[in-house]
């Protein structure tokens, strides 16, 4: 199987690693390097559960291809140090807690979005956004992320506590 060496810049490290180009981001970190707090859920875009962030911004990494990220700056939950964390304990924000570095890693990207100006479709008028995280906007805009454990008022607290 031919493979490619690749560098990939994690929570402020970089891993070599060698992987056929047809690696996802999620199996180059979960598989190669042990950083098994992203999650694999359903592997095909739908749940959210594989949320990283690259360069600030969230993505779903089981569409990525890990050849694709090299000098990129990549986040994974074992790098996140955001008071995120602790709401979602306060707020009871997870039961099996499977679901909860895609939530967290979400909310993180989602609350830059929203207050870069980004609309979403709960926004009546598009030119009407940077306004208040509401409760609307917050179950739309984290609507990539499933929670099997239905812990989604939870998860809504925590992040509406720190978008005040
Ligand atoms: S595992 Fe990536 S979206 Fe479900
Ligand atoms: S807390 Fe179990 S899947 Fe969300």
């Amino acid at each position: 199987m031919t493979t490619v060496e690749i560098e990939l810049r994690i929570n402020g490290s970089a891993h070599r690693l060698d992987v056929a180009p047809q690696v996802s981001l999620l199996d180059a970190l979960r598989e190669y390097l042990g950083l098994t707090g992203t999650k694999k859920g359903c592997d095909q875009g739908a749940c959210g559960a594989c949320t990283v962030l690259v360069d600030g911004r969230r993505i779903n990494a089981c569409l990525a291809l890990a050849v694709q990220y090299q000098d990129r700056e990549i986040t994974t939950i074992e790098g996140v140090d955001h008071p995120l964390q602790e709401a979602f304990v306060r707020t009871d924000g997870f039961q099996c807690g499977y679901c909860t570095p895609g939530q967290i890693c979400s909310a993180i990207g989602m609350l830059a979005e929203h207050k870069e100006g980004a609309p979403s479709a709960a926004t009546e008028h598009l030119a009407d956004t940077g306004g208040e995280l509401d409760e609307a906007e917050i179950r739309e805009r984290m609507s990539g992320n499933l929670c099997r454990c239905g812990a989604y008022n939870g998860i809504v607290s925590a992040i509406k506590e720190v978008a005040k």
